[in-house]
């Protein structure tokens, strides 16, 4: 550019002739052109979150490839930051569930650990290449890891991160000690389902392989934490050979279809009525209270819908049904836009057929872009225009709402003082305010989460663009920033609305089983765990499609 004006100046001597730009003018283009130029590069460069969204059903084309970007290198960071967290741990609080890096110490979540840090990091370890933590993290499993426990956890939460750690793991390494500490555990935790219904209790003492009501909302389980164990017990089943994981599960999801929903959507309690209760009134008292949210006690629900459909290699419609009616349900009853921007978001209903939507969005929401991405394309990319218009309308809408709602969460963090999300935000309905988002004092720390960025990661696979590997990389400055320990580990924090934000004296265990695994996936090049070969459980660990057999193979299959 420079180049082609500086000949001008050859021209000096000639008779003077009419310059589309007078001369008085030049400086337009010398001065402020280059400026608007520079502008423009530092908008897409720098401040990826003021990229206008994909907001029509164009194809999403990608942007020009950062090519000065580095992603091998970010890559390694997040593996240095692993490693930071994971050599505090192992240095102050080895065998412990969970890990309180101010404190630098361990604590358990029953009489003693079960892997809940150690079983749920292996195969972001092993994905990782950290040859020698994950050697020593197998022979604590191998030698150590004992599940015969008078102790009670949690049926969900051990199903999602033991369970789901142990049979990943397996997948990738193939080392059958795994494997043989998973069946062990499996057969505890179905002590659970021991219930007069086929509703699970929340909770198992593992040794007695007894069941044990939630101590809260009368007894009743969350409505997520029954219906998030599926892919776990099916794929076990699956190994084994052994039916009765998949036929306890699935009886779960039966259920729930045979009970009345309002578009798909399920409220978060579901109680155990006795048998004869339910046998007066089969088909009612199940579900119990009726808030509505995409949100805690909801949300993966319908991430397990989808999953389950993927999981079986489509083999089973029925799961497919239930997540299109949901997703259905979610477009014409939950989503709206803030003002003054529009951001999309997924709000809360008190009862199924409330029509006024509660703006409040938990960051466990944030699921939900990336899920909407993975069933509109069932894990294929789309490398074309021809890969887009290939795709039904109804899946062009769910990609297109899930790549909004992805912008809204990604706002959630860039718009704070710190750079991250808090857990819950309230989206501005209000003519009058100019704010898009409104944190509560109550809402406003940060476990460290991970489904903006898992989100990021999916559509990244799914849509190539690359703003999504950059906004990945704006959040995790802000965790390296503000979360990291400099005496070792991360911690979460008190308030992202203020500086310093305050820290909370633990890890959570998703921060590596998740956050940081996501995160380096988002920077591989190598795509390693295809998302039409590998399913992601709710925890993060991989687990692998398969094609049911005709020995073991479950009911879902033959219902329509
Ligand atoms: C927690 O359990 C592990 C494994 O049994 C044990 O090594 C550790 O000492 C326990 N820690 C505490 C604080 O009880
Ligand atoms: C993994 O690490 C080992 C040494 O720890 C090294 O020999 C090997 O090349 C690494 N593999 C990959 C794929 O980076
Ligand atoms: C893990 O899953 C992949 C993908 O389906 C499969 O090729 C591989 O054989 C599995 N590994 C084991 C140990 O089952
Ligand atoms: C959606 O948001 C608009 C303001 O942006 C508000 O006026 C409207 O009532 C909301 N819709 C529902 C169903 O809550």
């Amino acid at each position: 550019m420079l180049a082609m004006y500086s000949n001008n100046h050859n021209d000096e001597n000639e008779p003077p002739r009419q310059a589309f730009f007078p001369r008085r003018y030049r400086f337009l283009i010398r001065i402020i052109f280059p400026l608007i130029a520079v502008y423009l590069l530092y908008l897409i460069v720098y401040r990826p979150e003021n990229w206008i969204p994909n907001t029509s059903t164009e194809f999403p084309s990608p942007l020009p490839h950062g090519s000065d970007v580095n992603w091998l290198n970010r890559q390694q960071q997040v593996r240095k930051a692993f490693q930071h967290a994971w050599s505090a741990y192992e240095r102050d609080a080895w065998g412990c569930d969970e890990y309180h890096p101010i404190s630098q110490r361990g604590s358990n979540l029953t009489t003693q650990g079960i892997g809940f840090t150690i079983v749920d990091s292996l195969d972001t370890l092993f994905l990782m290449n950290l040859t020698d933590e994950f050697r020593r993290a197998r022979d604590w499993v191998a030698n150590e890891l004992d599940f015969d426990i008078d102790g009670e956890v949690n049926l969900f939460e051990t199903t999602i991160r033991v369970l789901g750690g142990l049979l990943s793991t397996y997948n990738l390494s193939g080392d059958m000690e795994f494997l043989s500490k998973a069946v062990d555990l499996a057969d505890r935790l179905l002590g659970a389902f021991l219930s007069p219904t086929a509703i699970p209790y929340a909770s198992v003492n593992l040794r007695r392989k007894s069941g044990i009501q939630a101590h809260f909302a009368s007894g009743a389980s969350s409505t997520s934490e029954v219906t998030t164990l599926q892919l776990e017990f099916k794929y076990l089943s699956y190994l084994t050979g052994d039916e009765k994981y998949w036929k306890k599960v699935e009886e779960t999801i039966f259920k729930i279809d045979s009970l009345e929903r309002v578009d798909g959507l399920v409220p978060i309690y579901i109680r155990h009525v006795s048998v004869s209760e339910s046998l007066d009134n089969p088909n009612d008292g199940l579900f119990w209270g009726s808030r509505i949210t995409l949100g805690a006690r909801g949300d993966s629900y319908y991430e397990y819908l989808l999953k389950q459909y993927i999981q079986t290699s489509r083999t089973e419609p029925m799961y497919r049904r239930m997540y299109d009616q949901a997703m259905q349900g979610v477009k014409t009853r939950l989503v709206n836009y803030s003002l003054p921007s529009k951001l999309l978001f997924v709000g809360e209903l008190l009862h199924p057929t409330s029509t006024s939507i509660i703006p409040k969005m938990d960051h466990l929401v944030c699921f939900l872009g990336g899920s909407l991405a993975l069933g509109a394309t069932e894990g294929r990319t789309i490398r074309s225009k021809e890969d887009y218009s290939a795709l039904s309308k109804n899946s062009r809408e769910d990609l297109r709402i899930g790549t909004e709602l992805t912008k809204s969460c990604a706002q959630m963090y860039f718009t704070t003082a710190t750079g991250l999300a808090p857990e819950i935000v309230y989206f501005n309905t209000d003519k009058t305010s100019m704010d898009d988002l409104n944190i509560k004092p109550m809402d406003s720390h940060s476990l460290l989460r991970p489904e903006t960025v898992e989100s990021l990661f999916i559509l990244w696979r799914i849509t190539r663009n690359v703003k999504y590997r950059h906004w990945g990389w704006k959040i995790f400055e802000a965790f390296e920033k503000y979360a990291k320990h400099e005496k070792g580990g991360y911690t979460s924090l008190d308030d992202v609305t203020t500086i310093p934000p305050g820290r909370r004296d633990k890890m959570e265990t998703f921060w590596l089983a998740e956050t940081l695994k996501y995160l380096y996936l988002l920077f591989d090049d190598t795509d390693v765990l295809p998302l039409d070969k590998y399913v992601f459980n709710t925890e993060a660990h991989p687990l692998p499609i398969f094609m049911p057999s005709e020995e073991v193979r479950g009911a879902g299959w033959s219902r329509s």
